[in-house]
């Protein structure tokens, strides 16, 4: 798995899906540009998700609130006070590490161990070994879920309890018992706010600092009365929202999946207090349904529910997909009460209140959030996507992306470049080019430039030859099967149209 993502980074770098940041002068830590194929398919991401959301729902409706706000905003959403995380240094090495994830590593160390007995069992007992009888039963494994169970209840406690001193022990005791840094010698825990700031006008006052937004829900709770005025929206409803945070994250791994600028989509529900766990239930498998919509392995998807709660909320889940490096979160689902449009309320002394012509009553909506990384998304379907397999003529990459989303649709090529077969091609991709993503691809053998087109997970390879001339079809060859048809020219758009719409 770690070998297959290491390639699968290294291919979204040579077919032009992502590029490191300022990569000339060496990069920039978790931060990645977009290219030529990237950019496409994130693109429709984003459509696809704003489809699903705003068209599809009537009582959706969309914003585009700016990057930089009020400063008072991040004290009222809680982000000033309480969007740290705790950091930890190890004197020896000078390395710095999160300490929740530095925890994390040791768990996941101990649940290899596990994995490495049962496998070893499993080779030893063959088609009788039965697993779970296994791992309620064998002495090792027992004792090393029980040090899981006992290090997550810990540092649950410790990191609710802001007891750093509690977390440091923790890791001083896992080093013991499991080296993951290979170092005993820790620093105390500290808070490290997540946020970047940044100054407004030319003066450098404290009074001119703003902050990048660490998320865009902000934006769209500010304008809860402007959306549900001018809108005259009826609750339940929802805004939603697509932009770029940002957010200081010390440690920064796993290619795009943990950047310090990314970006977000974002839906807050507005509802009747007391609706809220009908609504979180609602969102919860909606959200889930959006996802294996999209054709990608159902069995990779899993729910997380939080014990650990974030400031906002009274109820939470994650969808956490099975990335290449175990499974993780893609998306959260989360029931924020009250809380932002009251403090907001507070913070502001404007009424953020909704009348109710229903019930004659004025009340703050409760809200129920979906919100998901676009570039995680990126990750989940360029994972999903990466296959290489045995061919005939040896071996191909290609990417399995599902064909709404692939960055091109239709790619044209001439057999050869002559004899009016590049001017017929031209032809055919006019007349497409507006409806579809496109491209016209003359070099090299058509083997190659299919190579090409599948490694970008192009639906569909169009072959113009001698026969075309005159009797008006083409070879359409598909990206998965392989299979080679002859269709009529006028065909095209039929076939692709229905292949790739959603
Ligand atoms: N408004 C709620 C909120 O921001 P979150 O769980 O902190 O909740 C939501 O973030 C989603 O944003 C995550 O599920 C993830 O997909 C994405 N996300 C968060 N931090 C990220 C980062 N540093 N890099 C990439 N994506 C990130």
């Amino acid at each position: 798995q770690e070998e297959l993502f290491k390639k699968l980074i290294a291919h979204c770098k040579e077919y032009g899906f992502i590029f490191p940041s300022s990569e000339i002068y060496d990069g920039l830590s978790a931060v990645y540009d977009y290219g030529q194929n990237g950019v496409e398919l994130k693109n429709n991401i984003k459509r696809y998700w704003w489809d699903s959301m705003v068209k599809l729902n009537e009582n959706i409706v969309g914003l585009d609130s700016a990057i930089f706000m009020h400063p008072e905003i991040w004290k009222a959403s809680g982000h000033v006070g309480a969007f740290n995380d705790p950091l930890i240094d190890n004197k020896d090495s000078k390395k710095r590490y999160r300490a929740d994830v530095l925890i994390e590593d040791h768990m996941a160390k101990i649940e290899d161990k596990i994995e490495k007995e049962v496998e070893k069992a499993r080779k030893r007992f063959g088609e009788t070994f039965d697993e779970a009888m296994f791992r309620q039963t064998n002495p090792r494994v027992v004792e090393n879920l029980e040090k899981i169970e006992d290090i997550r209840k810990r540092m649950v406690q410790t990191l609710e309890s802001g007891d750093l001193e509690g977390v440091r022990q923790l890791i001083v005791d896992l080093e013991i018992v499991c080296p993951v840094s290979g170092s005993r010698n820790w620093t105390e825990v500290r808070q490290f706010n997540l946020m970047f700031e940044t100054k407004v006008g030319s003066v450098s006052e404290d009074a001119n600092t703003i902050y990048l937004r660490p998320e865009t829900a902000q934006g769209i709770f500010v304008n809860f009365l402007n959306v549900q005025k001018t809108g005259r929206m009826k609750l339940p409803f929802g805004i939603a929202q697509i932009g770029k945070a940002f957010r200081n994250e010390i440690v920064a791994r796993q290619f795009i999946f943990r950047m310090r600028e990314f970006e977000q989509m974002e839906m807050q529900f507005f509802l009747r207090p007391g609706e809220e766990m009908k609504w979180y239930e609602y969102w919860k498998e909606a959200r889930l349904r959006w996802h294996k919509a999209l054709g990608t392995n159902p069995a990779k998807y899993r729910y997380h529910n939080h014990d650990k709660l974030a400031h906002y909320a009274n109820a939470a889940c994650d969808i956490e997909f099975e990335f290449p490096f175990g499974f993780k979160e893609v998306e959260g689902i989360h029931s924020r009460t009250d809380f932002d449009l009251s403090n907001h309320t507070k913070f502001s002394g404007k009424k953020l209140q909704y009348f109710d012509p229903e019930t004659n009553e004025n009340y703050i909506p409760f809200v129920v959030e979906t919100s998901i990384g676009v570039d995680r998304m990126f990750l989940l379907i360029m994972a999903s996507a990466y296959t290489e397999e045995k061919v005939d003529d040896g071996e191909r990459i290609v990417l399995r992306i599902p064909p709404a989303l692939a960055p091109v649709k239709v790619a044209v090529f001439p057999l050869i470049k002559k004899d009016g077969l590049p001017e017929l091609a031209r032809t055919i991709l006019n007349d497409i080019k507006l409806d579809f993503n496109c491209h016209y691809d003359e070099k090299d053998t058509i083997g190659k430039r299919y190579r090409r087109h599948d490694a970008i997970g192009t639906p569909y390879c169009i072959t113009v030859d001698h026969q075309s001339l005159e009797d008006g079809m083409v070879t359409i060859r598909d990206r998965d099967t392989m299979v080679q048809e002859r269709i009529p020219i006028d065909r095209i758009r039929a076939i692709v149209e229905e292949k790739v719409s959603y």
